[in-house]
C-alpha cells in the first residue's frame, strides 16, 4: 500500500518595511526598550503602513512559488490561517486565490496564533485523502489592526508579517526518515477563552475589537500547555529531543521559547528564535521562522524538525517534520 506523506516543497515570506523599535514606542506609551527586551525578547516590529492582509500573503506566496519552481496553476488548493481578515466575507484565500489566478478551492481558518499549527493539520489531511495534490499554506496577519496602541500591556508585543509553506503530497514507506509532516497533535481548551480575545467582533459590536489579554495567565498556560503537546508528540514516536535537528516554535516570548526547549533538553543552538525581530506575529511567526531559519542556512533539507504554538482560544498543537 502506499503510504503519503505532506513534503514542503515551497516556502515564502514577507515582512511590510517599516519597522518600529521599543524606543520609538516608549516614545507613545508608558514602557521601555529594557521592559519589553527582559520579559519579551522583543526588539523590534514590522507594522504595515498600507498593505492588507491578502496583500502581504500575495507577496508571501509568490516567494514560495518561485523557491518551489511552481506556477500558481500547479496549485490544487489554498489555505489562509488568519486572525485579521481583509474582509469578512469572502474569506482572504480567496482574494489571494484571485490575485494570482489559483484555481482550486479556497478558505480561511481561525485558530488564532495556531493558525499555522492547525493549517499544517488540515492541509495534511487534505493531502493525504486525495482532496488535493499541493496546497498553499499562508499564515498572513496585520494585528497592527487590531491593537489599541495606547495599551502598553498588548501594543508592545505584536507585529505584522506572512509566511507561506506549499505542501505536496508525495509517496513516502511510513517511517520518521520518510520527508514531509510526520505527525500533528492539535489541543484546545475553550474554558479559557477569555484570557485572550478581541474586544469586539462583526456579529457583537460590528466593528473587529482590539486585543484583550491577561498576559500573566495566557503565559502560565503556555508554558505547561506548550511543555506538554511537545512532549507528547516525541512521546508517540518514542523520539527525546536529542532526536530533533531544530525546534521552530511560534514567536510570542523568549521565555516561553526558552522554558519549552529546557523541558526538551535542547541547547539553545537548536532553537529557532526570531520574537525579538518580529515580535509575535501570530499565524505568521512560524512560517517567517523557518524560512528565515532556511535562508541563514541553519535548516536544511532531511532535518528533524520540531513546531509548537499557543493562541487564543485557548488553541495550541505540536507538529513534528522532516523537511
Ligand atoms: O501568542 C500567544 C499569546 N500571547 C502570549 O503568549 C503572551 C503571554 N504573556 C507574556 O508574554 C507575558 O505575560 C507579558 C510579556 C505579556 C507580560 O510579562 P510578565 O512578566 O507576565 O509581566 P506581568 O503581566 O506580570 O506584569 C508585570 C508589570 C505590571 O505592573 P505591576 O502590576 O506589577 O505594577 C504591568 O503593568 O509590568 C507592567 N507592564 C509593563 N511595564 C512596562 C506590562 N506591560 C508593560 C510594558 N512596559 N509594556
Amino acid at each position: 500500500m502506499t503510504f503519503i506523506r505532506s513534503k514542503v516543497v515551497g516556502l515564502g515570506s514577507y515582512l511590510p518595511s517599516k519597522v518600529i523599535s521599543n524606543n520609538e514606542l516608549s516614545r507613545t506609551v508608558d514602557t521601555s526598550d529594557e521592559w519589553i527586551r527582559e520579559r519579551t525578547g522583543i526588539v523590534q516590529r514590522h507594522i504595515s503602513e498600507t498593505e492588507t492582509t491578502a496583500e502581504m500573503g500575495i507577496k508571501a506566496a509568490q516567494n514560495a512559488l518561485i523557491d518551489a519552481h511552481l506556477l500558481s496553476s500547479d496549485i490544487d488548493a489554498l489555505i489562509v490561517a488568519t486572525s485579521t481578515p481583509d474582509l469578512t466575507l469572502p474569506s482572504t484565500a480567496t482574494l489571494i486565490a484571485s490575485a494570482l489566478k489559483i484555481k482550486g478551492f479556497a478558505f480561511d481558518i481561525s485558530a488564532a496564533c495556531s493558525g499555522f499549527v492547525y493549517g499544517l493539520t488540515i492541509a495534511d489531511a487534505l493531502l493525504k485523502t486525495g482532496s488535493a495534490r499541493r496546497i498553499l499554506l499562508i499564515g498572513s496577519e496585520r494585528l497592527s489592526k487590531i491593537i489599541d496602541w495606547t495599551d502598553r500591556n498588548t501594543c508592545v508585543l505584536f507585529g505584522d508579517g506572512a509566511g507561506a509553506f506549499i505542501l505536496e503530497a508525495s509517496e513516502a514507506i511510513g517511517s520518521l526518515a520518510d520527508e514531509g509532516i510526520l505527525d500533528t497533535l492539535l489541543c484546545a481548551d475553550a474554558q479559557e477563552y477569555h484570557l485572550l480575545h478581541t474586544s469586539g467582533g462583526i456579529a457583537s459590536t460590528g466593528t473587529s475589537g482590539v486585543i484583550q489579554m491577561n498576559g500573566r495567565e495566557v503565559f502560565r498556560h503556555a508554558v505547561m500547555k506548550l511543555e506538554d503537546v511537545a512532549l507528547e508528540i516525541l512521546k508517540r514516536h518514542s523520539l527525546t529531543g536529542d532526536d530533533i535537528d531544530w525546534f521552530i516554535p511560534h514567536q510570542a516570548n523568549a521565555r516561553i521559547i526558552d522554558s519549552t526547549a529546557k523541558r526538551l533538553g535542547l541547547s539553545s543552538g537548536k532553537v529557532i528564535m526570531t520574537v525579538h525581530q518580529h515580535a509575535n506575529t501570530s499565524a505568521a511567526s512560524i512560517p517567517l521562522a523557518f524560512e528565515q531559519a532556511v535562508k541563514e542556512k541553519k535548516v536544511k533539507k532531511g532535518d528533524l524538525i520540531l513546531l509548537d504554538a499557543m493562541g487564543a482560544g485557548l488553541t495550541w498543537g505540536a507538529v513534528l517534520l522532516r523537511y
